[in-house]
């Protein structure tokens, strides 16, 4: 007679017990590998898997600017015109971590998603993104974050500013949020027209009607001059303002306003923290490494590290995302957007942003 195992009378916890005596035996014949890694290198986007994306496409926005075309794994939550996703991916074996901008419409029929890069000079991500990343390659993917977003329902009347590639998350409203809409001037700061990101479709929307563009090429008509914003823009104080691009653009917007007590229609994103002030500099130790490096007091922790071989967990790299965050175990950081110090003891349990952070003095961070 043969013999069945009782579970209740009920047939999914045999099957479920049976999954997971499979699992087991998949475990010890897979060691030291778990079965889930085999899964993950033959279905890398699956549910439960560590977010994914395969890239489809890199496609050739202008001479230093690349969109690369994503699909995200199964367990994308998708995303808010405006927001921006971490990206992880394996430069010279190491894996680093860097934030863009979603340019693409969350409604995309075929669920994919896109981001756009400008190359900068020595910039080890986005120079691998325009330059080495092939469809097919894998990246990894955290899920949205951001609040430089446009709320429900928008404004009547919406300004947007922006310089470089701090067009793309305004591209990223643009593309899924125009037709609620009625009123949007963009005043976008590049230094050429052949250097405009997305510049076709932009030129395209304004010809139709959709928004009212400005274009400054800096080669040509020099800075944008935020003080003159007014005049190109008479009605400005009744528009709610969206700005993102270089720091010195931001600095005078956010000045601008400020003085003209706009402050509060005015929102801003950075793409760099400003770090302002430099520390003492000093010797970093690795406790869990045992390696020492020489932070020289005005570069971040992280970036120090990084340039050492340390690898550090990393995202936004400007203070805003806490991914970066380790225990100082003892010794002092400077804070390089604030100057504020941060002193630790053993078993103080104080962490700090190494992104943002510099030695001032010997110290000793858990890693
Ligand atoms: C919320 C957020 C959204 C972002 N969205 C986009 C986006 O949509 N498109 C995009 O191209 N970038 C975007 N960035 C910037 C991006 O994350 C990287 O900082 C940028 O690609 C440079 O990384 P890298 O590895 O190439 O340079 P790194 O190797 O980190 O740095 C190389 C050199 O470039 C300098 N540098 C670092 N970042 C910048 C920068 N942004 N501009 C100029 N010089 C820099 C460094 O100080 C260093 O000297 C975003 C950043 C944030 C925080
Ligand atoms: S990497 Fe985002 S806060 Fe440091």
């Amino acid at each position: 007679m043969a013999t069945f195992v009782h579970d209740n009378g009920s047939g999914g916890g045999r099957r479920r017990r049976l999954r997971d005596r499979v699992w087991q035996v998949a475990s010890a014949v897979t060691t030291p590998l778990h079965p889930s890694d085999y899964l993950d290198m033959f279905r890398p986007l699956r549910s439960g898997a560590d977010l994914r994306a395969r890239v489809v496409e890199v496609r050739p926005e202008t001479a230093d600017a690349v969109t690369v075309v994503l699909k995200p794994g199964a367990d994308w939550q998708g995303h808010v015109p405006g927001q921006y996703v971490r990206v992880g991916l394996d430069v010279d074996g190491v894996r680093l971590w860097r934030s863009y901008s979603l340019t693409s419409s969350p409604d995309a029929a075929d669920g994919l998603i896109t981001i756009t890069a400008k190359a900068v000079p020595d910039g080890l991500v986005s120079s691998h993104l325009a330059q080495q990343l092939r469809p097919g390659q894998l990246v990894q993917l955290d899920q949205a974050l951001g609040d430089f977003v446009l709320p429900d329902p928008a404004p009547a009347k919406v300004l947007f500013v922006t310089g470089g590639s701090g067009i793309t998350p305004v591209m990223g409203m643009l593309r899924s949020g125009l037709d609620r809409l009625d009123d949007v001037v963009l005043v976008h700061s590049e230094t050429k027209a052949d250097d405009v990101i997305f510049g076709e479709e932009l030129r395209a929307l304004a010809a139709a009607g959709r928004l009212r563009l400005v274009e400054q090429h800096t080669d040509e008509h020099g800075r944008l001059d935020v003080a003159a914003l007014a005049a190109l823009v008479p009605d400005l104080s009744e528009r709610e303002t969206w700005a993102c691009g270089p720091a010195g653009l931001l600095d005078a917007i956010e000045e601008h306003w400020a003085q003209a007590g706009l402050a509060g229609a005015l929102h801003t994103e950075r793409f760099r923290a400003q770090l302002a002030e430099p520390g003492e500099g000093g010797t970093v130790r690795f406790t869990g490494l045992g390696t020492e490096i020489e932070n020289d007091g005005s570069t971040p922790i992280l970036d120090a590290g990084e340039a050492a071989g340390v690898l550090m967990p990393s995202g936004c790299r400007m203070g805003i995302c806490y991914s970066c965050v380790l225990p100082l175990r003892d010794g002092s950081v400077r804070d390089l957007r604030t100057g504020d110090v941060t002193t630790a003891a053993p078993g103080d349990g104080v962490l700090i942003q190494t992104c943002v952070s510099a030695a001032a003095g010997a110290c000793d961070i858990d890693l």
